[in-house]
């Protein structure tokens, strides 16, 4: 029998879906346009069975097991069906797979992309060759505003920019080996869900949605993304999942996007709870109109068939919402390699570069938010740093002392290493990791102890956890007893390593807090530790901003380790020591209490700048750290930042910016140069800044480089009106380096 031209791998991809769809049923369309599960929860015992299977669906998701047994499936919809039409295999592979890296969020602090697009490789090598996953979805590119929200953690933080670099990076790395699609979501607007509530409203004007939310898909469709996920929110009235507006005009139209879109979990058949369509054959027909092509998880698209036999969906949309997924399964080869290769873990996973790679990301993520000269009088600590005066401070005594990081192994005789997450592997990990569950040993299995004996080989390390870790229940007397083994443990210790924070599953979906203060149990701990007056340094892991401004000003050094991979706890060691520079800056502002919210850089003016925000705060309007803060062990010195035109081929109105920057301190250290620009009197009006660019720099000490920004107008000084129109206002701008020095330019 003749091959079908389907089938024939050297046909263009156009003419083999021509030929596929034209051999299609309705019933067998449906059936590709729609995503199951088999099995349950994404976890490695999670197989499935056989009578759970349907072979003519047109993915699986949430699937966990092994590569053989996933092949056995993907045989069965091959060989054993009409057509032969592979599944696609989807899950949640957000920042590694066995090689656990930083959380996307801690990603972001690194403001170094690269080191996402490499990360993002290795993960879709190992999903794909570990367990046959070849649709990654991911990466989740929403700005976050709200702390609150528990999957901040899987974004790149509040800047529409920097996630969008992040995010065509993330879409680079997964998509490179061509073998993996990335899913790029949620489109758009479910972090702005009121209150930090998952899954709630959303108000977001036709400005935000531009301004804001947008940006970073329209980043990711350029890079390439061959798919996306529209999201659970609705916006202006109408469920985004059945917005044509959105899933067609914007992101089609405007940006670009040529791959399919498919619904969150669930999504499709939940638009009656808005208040919108209830019945499966309208939804249906209004989800397809608007631009989804495949069904998340509710079966919803089977009713195609119905839909179209009411005359309320077409078959050019059937035809053209099947089209689109089988050209990704063309793209990525599967009609020719539908099997994953079946190869021992250990030969495709946890491999030293993977390892490596994380290792060196967990030291770009981490953000030093302070670090003072120790408070008490009488260990050896504070001896050795006042003998390290520096002599040209004119400050008081207490800030003329050196601080108290980095410490220096040879002069510490007794380390406490107290607090919940000392001894816990989990808190490094972040809580997507369908394949990376057994962290009792192995690769993801190190703690800060692990990695405090390695960095403190001489000293003696006392280890108390102080309190429980896993809930919000107030302290109980099982709390009052740990903290008094951890008072203990550190009463004369000479410097004390106090670990704390969230555990994973604090953060994620479904994972909103009220609060972002500690969880209860750990603040007593903190105050008791802290009223000891020895040395303190916190290491705080978490996957979002917290706020407890008041108990950091009784630590002397704040580290925030986020959730930074399996290599956080050696890197943390390394920047306490001083082998590595600290040099992550916040992605996100943190707030100082959660009445403050919502808190971000990029804001827009107020009319009284001047008056104070709250009367219950009357000094502070700012965040309690800010957007780009992050502390070095050297100094950075900025020069005068100058504007020059710079005519190019593509444009006659360029201009070149550039500002030199210099290490004034005694060490290596790496600094990102922060881009802003304002532009203060606008038609419509601008926020009071926001990145166009950034740049991580490193330098030797007395080392001075320049560093430059290409300003494209049209891209960099331009805006958009709510209808999408980008106009660009002669005018007045201002352009800052990192806020440290700034130039007023005209246009
Ligand atoms: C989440 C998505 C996720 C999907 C599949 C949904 O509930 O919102 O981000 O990709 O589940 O696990």
């Amino acid at each position: 029998m003749k091959r079908p031209l389907y089938k024939n791998p050297a046909a263009p991809v156009e003419a083999r879906v021509r030929d596929l769809l034209a051999r299609m049923t309705l019933e067998e369309k449906a059936e590709q346009l729609c995503q199951d599960t088999i099995g349950k929860d994404p976890n490695p015992d999670n197989h499935g069975t056989d009578s759970e299977f349907n072979p003519r669906v047109g993915s699986i998701y949430q699937y966990c097991g092994d590569t053989r047994t996933r092949n056995a499936f993907q045989r069965i919809a091959v060989e054993r069906t009409r057509l032969g039409i592979p599944i696609l295999w989807a899950l949640d592979v957000i920042h590694g797979w066995r090689t656990m890296f930083p959380v996307s969020l801690a990603q972001a602090a690194s403001f170094l992309p690269s080191l996402t697009e490499r990360a993002q490789r290795v993960a879709a090598r190992e999903c794909w060759q570990d367990g046959g996953i070849d649709w990654l979805l991911g990466p989740m590119v929403e700005v976050g505003h709200d702390p609150r929200w528990g999957r901040n953690v899987e974004g790149y933080g509040e800047d529409p920019y920097t996630a969008g670099r992040f995010a065509a990076a993330a879409v680079r790395g997964i998509q490179r080996d061509g073998r993996c699609a990335a899913c790029v979501k949620h489109f758009v607007g479910y972090s702005a869900c009121e209150g930090g509530r998952d899954y709630s409203y959303t108000e977001i004007s036709a400005r935000a949605m531009r301004e804001w939310y947008l940006p970073p898909f329209a980043a990711a469709a350029k890079a390439g993304a061959l798919t996306v996920m529209s999201s659970f929110n609705e916006y202006d009235g109408v469920p985004v999942s059945a917005s044509r507006a959105l899933l067609t005009d914007e992101l089609r139209g405007r940006m670009g996007f040529r791959g399919l879109v498919v619904s969150d979990s669930g999504a499709l058949h939940r638009m009656g709870n808005m208040g919108y369509a209830h019945d499966p054959v309208d939804q249906t027909a209004r989800a397809i109109h608007a631009g989804n092509e495949m069904s998340m998880g509710d079966g919803l698209f089977r009713n195609i068939p119905a839909a179209v036999a009411a005359g309320k969906l077409s078959m050019e949309d059937v035809d053209e919402a099947v089209s689109r997924v089988l050209r990704v399964k063309f793209r990525l080869g599967l009609f020719e390699n539908p099997y994953a290769p079946e190869k021992p873990t250990r030969k495709t996973c946890q491999l030293p570069d993977a390892i490596d790679l994380a290792h060196q990301f967990a030291r770009e993520t981490m953000v030093l938010l302070k670090n003072d000269p120790p408070r008490g009088n009488n260990s050896s600590l504070v001896a050795r740093h006042s003998s390290l005066v520096t002599r040209h401070s004119s400050l008081g005594a207490a800030h003329r002392a050196a601080p108290v990081l980095p410490l220096d192994p040879r002069k510490i005789r007794k380390i406490a290493l107290v607090g919940p997450a000392g001894d816990e592997v989990h808190p490094h990990l972040g809580n997507w990791r369908a394949a990376a569950t057994d962290v009792s040993r192995g690769v993801n299995g190190e703690t800060f102890l692990d990695a405090a004996r390695r960095f403190f080989p001489k000293a003696e390390i006392r280890v108390a956890r102080g309190c429980t870790f896993w809930d919000y229940t107030p302290p109980t007397e099982k709390d009052a007893a740990l903290r008094a083994e951890a008072v203990a443990a550190a009463r004369d210790a000479d410097v004390v390593l106090l670990c704390f924070g969230e555990v994973p599953w604090m953060c994620g979906e479904k994972k909103s807090r009220r609060d972002i203060s500690l969880p209860p149990a750990q603040p007593p701990l903190i105050e008791a530790i802290a009223a000891l007056g020895r040395p303190l340094v916190g290491l705080c892991c978490s996957g979002r901003a917290l706020a407890f401004p008041d108990l950091a000003a009784k630590m002397d050094a704040l580290l925030w380790c986020w959730q930074s991979g399996c290599r956080a706890p050696t890197a943390a060691m390394e920047i306490l020591v001083g082998k590595v520079n600290p040099s992550g800056k916040l992605p996100i502002s943190f707030p100082r209490s959660v009445g403050q919210i919502p808190v971000f850089y990029n804001h827009h003016g107020k009319i009284t700048p001047e008056c104070p925000d709250y009367q219950d705060l009357p000094e502070e309007n700012g965040p309690w750290f800010p957007f780009g803060f992050g502390l070095s062990y050297t100094t950075f010195k900025y020069g005068k930042v100058k504007v020059a035109s710079k005519r190019t081929a593509r444009s006659a109105r360029a201009l070149e910016a550039t500002v030199e920057v210099t290490n004034a301190g005694s060490r290596a250290g790496k600094e990102t140069v922060l881009w802003y620009l304002s532009d203060p009197e606008a038609s419509y009006t601008q926020p009071v800044r926001r990145v166009i660019a950034f740049e991580k720099i490193s330098l030797k000490p007395g080392e001075a480089k320049t560093v430059r920004l290409r300003i494209d107008p049209m891209r960099d000084l331009a805006y958009d009106l709510p209808d999408g129109r980008r106009v660009l206002e002669p005018g007045e701008f201002v352009l800052s380096a990192s806020l440290r020095s700034e130039a007023r330019f005209a246009l």
